[in-house]
């Protein structure tokens, strides 16, 4: 038990192969892959999309969650010491604070939507939620009020708890614990939608693919959400890395956590299409598919206030597990960096995270004249972070790794060949790519 202390106290403090795992999922598997996933296949073209997204995650995911974890764990320090440590210049760290200050913004709406599912999750299992049909006044009142500003700080402290205990003592336990509990939760409700009558064509619609709906913006849209879906670009990948054992292998944990990344959203997919076709729903509808459309269908099926709790629950563990990787960058650096002590670092982040989230959850309901240029603060923090800083940070990853590294090889432990194949995708092909779904997110390019 002492040892178990010391051990989460101290500077090494690492996680188990398995605990590796289980955090780095937990950090892909979030909002993205249940609740835009969803929609955006919806907008792009069902099944042509969710290939299109696969070939992403290869050929692009693969090899920057790779060079990620290369970094953190041969710099074993935060998004920015790592590259200082590498590479001796401080030109370096300065580019790694990018992937220092995206999360933290990420973080501050992330955690608002995090507290929305709590919110529902609670709705639904007590049946409230469908005591009136009306889930778009339903929706709009609870964001006009206070009450997300609350979940909001529920949602902060529970991570905050997390945290606080440490990597793994905190992160790796509470992975651990909820990751398969999460996919035992997504093959229930599964078996719920896939059952539901006329399921099959929402099947379908999701796994049969139709390629002239494909184009170069859907193309972009797939890119971009391999990048988010696999929280590259954002210092946490750095930061887990930095945190695993040399004898793991890297090559391994990439697969590992890309396949778990897809499995997710895959089932995910066989939730909500199945679920949209059978009740008349349109799965393209944008944002509101989750909070609006989908109560609609859970209030029409059996068992619906069950069913539909545990879907809002799933929800929300997905987003609490990706909000404590998140809180863990801008922790680490502020430790490595100023040498504060954990806990200091975690309440002053999430203090931090309050302030700039509470504008945001406020132009969404309260205050909606929050807005600058047309768009509200909310909006405005998503579009910077996701789409600004995350190509960059993204960019800076593949950059440093393909170029600047030296021994990147022997971190990241491929054979011959495939370090062949991993240093041209990262040379070459990534940082293309990415350039591209910058010009496009940032509203450079259009088509
Ligand atoms: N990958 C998470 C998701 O799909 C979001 C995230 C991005 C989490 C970056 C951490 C870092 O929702």
């Amino acid at each position: 038990h002492i040892n178990n202390i010391n051990q989460s106290s101290s500077k090494d403090d690492r996680f188990s192969s398995s605990g590796f795992i289980f955090a780095a999922i937990g950090s892909a598997v979030g909002l993205g892959n249940m609740w835009k996933f969803p929609y955006i296949t919806g907008q792009y073209g069902g099944a042509a999309f969710f290939i299109l997204f696969i070939a992403c995650l290869v050929i692009v995911g693969l090899p920057v969650l790779l060079a990620e974890l290369a970094i953190g764990r041969g710099g074993r320090g935060s998004a920015s010491s790592s590259y200082y440590k590498l590479s001796g210049s401080k030109v370096w760290s300065g580019l790694g604070m990018i992937s220092v200050i995206a999360p933290f913004i990420i973080m501050s709406f992330y955690a608002i939507v995090a507290g929305w599912t709590l919110h529902y999750a609670m709705l639904s299992f007590s049946g409230k939620l469908f005591s009136n049909s009306d889930f778009t006044g339903q929706f709009n009142g609870f964001m006009s009020g206070y009450y997300p500003i609350v979940w909001q700080i529920v949602v902060l402290l529970l991570v905050a708890f997390v945290v606080m205990k440490g990597v793994s003592g905190g992160i790796e336990k509470f992975n651990k614990v909820l990751i398969p509990g999460m996919l035992a939760l997504l093959v229930i409700i599964m078996v719920r939608a896939l059952t539901l009558p006329g399921a099959g064509s929402g099947v379908s619609f999701f796994l049969s693919p139709d390629f002239s709906k494909l184009n170069e913006e859907s193309a972009l849209v797939a890119l971009g959400h391999a990048f988010f879906s696999l929280s590259l670009g954002m210092g946490t990948m750095i930061t887990y890395g930095s945190y695993v054992k040399k004898s793991q292998s890297l090559g391994a944990g990439t697969l590992a956590i890309a396949g778990g990344d897809l499995l997710y959203a895959l089932i995910a997919g066989l939730i909500i299409f199945p679920t949209t076709f059978a009740f008349g729903i349109d799965p393209g509808q944008g944002p509101g598919l989750v909070f609006i459309a989908l109560p609609a269908a859970f209030s029409a099926m059996p068992f619906g206030a069950f069913f539909g709790g545990l879907f809002f629950l799933l929800l929300a563990i997905a987003a609490l597990t990706s909000t404590v990787s998140l809180l863990e960058v801008p922790v680490a650096f502020t430790m490595d960096r100023f040498g504060w002590s954990r806990k200091s670092s975690v309440w002053i982040i999430i203090l931090g995270c309050f302030i700039l989230g509470v504008p945001a959850a406020l132009s969404l309901g309260v205050l909606p004249e929050l807005t600058i240029g047309g768009k509200v603060v909310f909006d405005w923090m998503d579009f910077f972070a996701s789409n600004i800083l995350l190509p960059l940070g993204g960019l800076i990853v593949t950059v440093f790794a393909g170029y600047f590294y030296k021994g990147v090889a022997d971190e990241a432990g491929l054979t011959a060949g495939w370090f062949r194949i991993w240093l041209f995708l990262l040379r070459f092909v990534a940082p293309i790519l990415v350039v591209f779904v910058f010009l496009h997110t940032s509203g450079l390019i259009k088509f």
